[in-house]
């Protein structure tokens, strides 16, 4: 959620940030901003909508300055103009900001009554302005954060530029991720790594409640206590992330493309040639686990569900799925011998992260499955295991989502065979039929022609309904969302067996349902349900292997046939032909795949 970048060094400010929030932008897209200083004077440039739009103005009219700071927003208070991007000023500060100032409505009063003014409806213009009142009566700039630090509630990553200070950044962070880069005769800023990917991989991660004055003859840290305190640093490889399009015309279908190659990186961190190679995993096995709970939002709570079922049948104990924004404020019951796994793409995701901080509270064991390196989830947790995808661009998530599920499902067998409820011969053929599994998501990949005239179908409907039983009840969840975030279409993920309970209500010639049905033991009574929704003229799409296309007929509008696979497996390779289906509705429907209206990739805000 919204983009921060700060620089300071011997060349031009403005080329490099523009650079550098083109990088970030998939935190959010709506308005953009820059501010610089210049002899001591502050100069900023705003513009609603995507970065080029800034950059477009900055060609026309150039801001001067070697010190500067940029923005990228995902608005959260007010509405996606200019008068709300950032960086938002006061007479002598200019700040940007990713978080949410949760106290806002009482600082921003306060300040009214002292007489300061305010020309923004965000909740971040009191930063600014709160932080100048500081130095009206007297304090210096990181006093002055210092005291504002105190006051501010919520989340923040904040980044100062003060006017008459060309060699100062001041940086403050809570609960907001923000990491500063080291170059030889440079210094930067960023809300994460990649925004500084070409730039430098010298990185120092700065903690909760840290703050700091950024110089180029020095770095001052101070911690939560406002103490002077030493952050190492860290060599982050992010370079392959510059130019990672290639020849794919959007992320989304180069990440989808990518999924035979993500799930055999994810076997292989856990099956290294054939063996059982991970330490994490070794430790979770020895430990008694009565529970497990698996929390996590959107798309990583769909996994969650998923492996809330492998885990129960794998490894015969409660398992139980919950969605981290609920998780965290229902003072759940969990206990020290509950197994509670924590799943994330970003590592940053404010309620998930709430979440396993709440799991810690509680003294659970905890194990983040996790794909961002180095992400704040990772230090927090008593065990991270990665999901080995590759960085993730597209705001819909594709192949984190497919490596997520074949880590949790890896963890389960591992841990059910450790345990004794897998026998031998289960785990060498699941096993197996694993490492088959890329192989037949290439396939599937291929059936892309047949999956285009699917989606010129449905591209035309106003919503679509995708049912499912078993595994493939929450696979029609995931199919549901890709679909909603991308193509903007209503849909939505339903239980076959509830239908008849009011969903079906729904079914009319124009409301077509996809039936994810491949052929195991719930197949029947899920081609009961495919016949109830045609006896009421709703279309028919159904997703199903060549043995239950023979089953099910001939009494469907569109039918793709997938391999037959291993039943537990057919979350992953279903979900496949679905993230295709998201895709190509929405480029029939002329959309911007990659920058899907009101989203953001990273949500570190509540
Ligand atoms: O980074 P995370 O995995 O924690 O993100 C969780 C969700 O925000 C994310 O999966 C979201 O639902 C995606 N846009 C789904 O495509």
């Amino acid at each position: 959620m919204c983009g921060i970048i700060g620089y300071l060094g011997p060349h031009q400010a403005s080329p490099i940030i523009i650079e550098a929030l083109r990088r970030l932008e998939y935190r959010g897209y709506d308005s953009a901003g820059i501010a610089t200083l210049d002899n001591g004077t502050l100069n900023r440039r705003r513009t609603s909508g995507r970065i080029n739009n800034l950059a477009d103005s900055l060609v026309q009219e150039p801001i001067r300055g070697k010190i500067g700071i940029g923005h990228t927003r995902w608005a959260t208070h007010g509405l996606p103009n200019e008068q709300n991007a950032h960086p938002h000023n006061s007479c002598s500060i200019s700040v940007v900001h990713n978080g949410i100032i949760e106290n806002f409505k009482q600082i921003k009063e306060n300040l009214l009554t002292q007489g300061y003014e305010f020309s923004s409806e965000t909740d971040t213009e009191v930063v600014p302005i709160l932080v100048q009142s500081f130095i009206d009566r007297n304090a210096k700039p990181i006093e002055a954060v210092h005291q504002a630090m105190k006051v501010l509630q919520g989340q923040f990553a904040l980044c100062f530029l003060f006017a008459g200070e060309d060699d100062v950044i001041i940086v403050a962070r809570q609960g907001s991720p923000l990491v500063i880069g080291h170059d030889q005769d440079a210094m930067f800023v960023a809300s994460d790594a990649l925004g500084l990917a070409g730039l430098t991989d010298n990185i120092t991660y700065l903690e909760d409640g840290d703050s700091a004055i950024i110089s180029q003859q020095e770095l001052i840290i101070f911690d939560v206590n406002q103490k002077p305190v030493s952050r190492s640093k860290t060599i982050v490889s992010i370079d392959s992330a510059v130019n990672p399009k290639g020849n794919y015309k959007h992320f989304m279908l180069k990440e989808i493309h990518e999924q035979p190659e993500s799930i055999s990186r994810a076997l292989e961190s856990l099956f290294q040639s054939g063996q059982l190679n991970d330490q994490t995993v070794d430790q979770i096995c020895q430990q008694p686990i009565n529970w497990v709970n698996l929390i996590g939002c959107g798309t990583a709570y769909y996994a969650c569900q998923i492996a809330s079922y492998w885990f129960e049948k794998l490894i015969k104990i409660p398992a139980r799925a919950e969605i981290a924004s609920e998780f965290r404020y229902r003072n759940a019951v969990i206990k020290p011998d509950d197994l509670s796994i924590f799943v994330s793409q970003s590592g940053e995701t404010a309620d998930t992260l709430a979440a396993l901080r709440y799991a810690r509270d509680c003294h659970s064991n905890n194990l983040s499955i996790l794909n961002n390196p180095a992400c704040s989830m990772e230090r927090e947790s008593q065990r991270a295991l990665s999901i080995h995808a590759g960085f993730e661009f597209s705001v819909a998530s594709t192949k984190a989502f497919t490596s997520q599920l074949t880590v949790l499902l890896s963890l389960g067998l591992i841990i059910g065979y450790r345990k004794g409820t897998v026998t031998h011969e289960e785990f060498s053929t699941i096993k197996s039929d694993l490492f088959e599994l890329p192989k037949l998501v290439d396939a599937v990949i291929g059936l892309r022609d047949d999956i285009i005239k699917i989606a010129e179908f449905i591209s035309d409907c106003p919503a679509v309904i995708f049912i499912g039983r078993g595994l493939m009840y929450p696979t029609s969840l995931e199919g549901a969302l890709k679909l909603k975030e991308v193509t903007y279409i209503h849909a939505e993920g339903i239980a076959a067996g509830e239908l008849k309970h009011g969903p079906i209500a729904l079914v009319d010639k124009t409301v077509p349902t996809v039936v994810l049905a491949p052929s195991n033991d719930l197949f029947v009574k899920t081609i009961s349900n495919l016949k109830e929704i045609r006896a009421r003229g709703g279309p028919v799409i159904l997703l199903t292997d060549s043995e239950g296309l023979v089953q099910a007929g001939d009494d469907t509008n569109f039918a793709l046939t997938l391999p037959k696979i291993n039943p537990l497996l057919t979350p992953i390779l279903y979900t496949v032909p679905l993230q295709l289906l998201a895709y190509f509705t929405a480029t029939k429907k002329g959309l911007d795949v990659d920058k899907p209206r009101h989203l953001a990739k990273s949500v570190t805000v509540e």
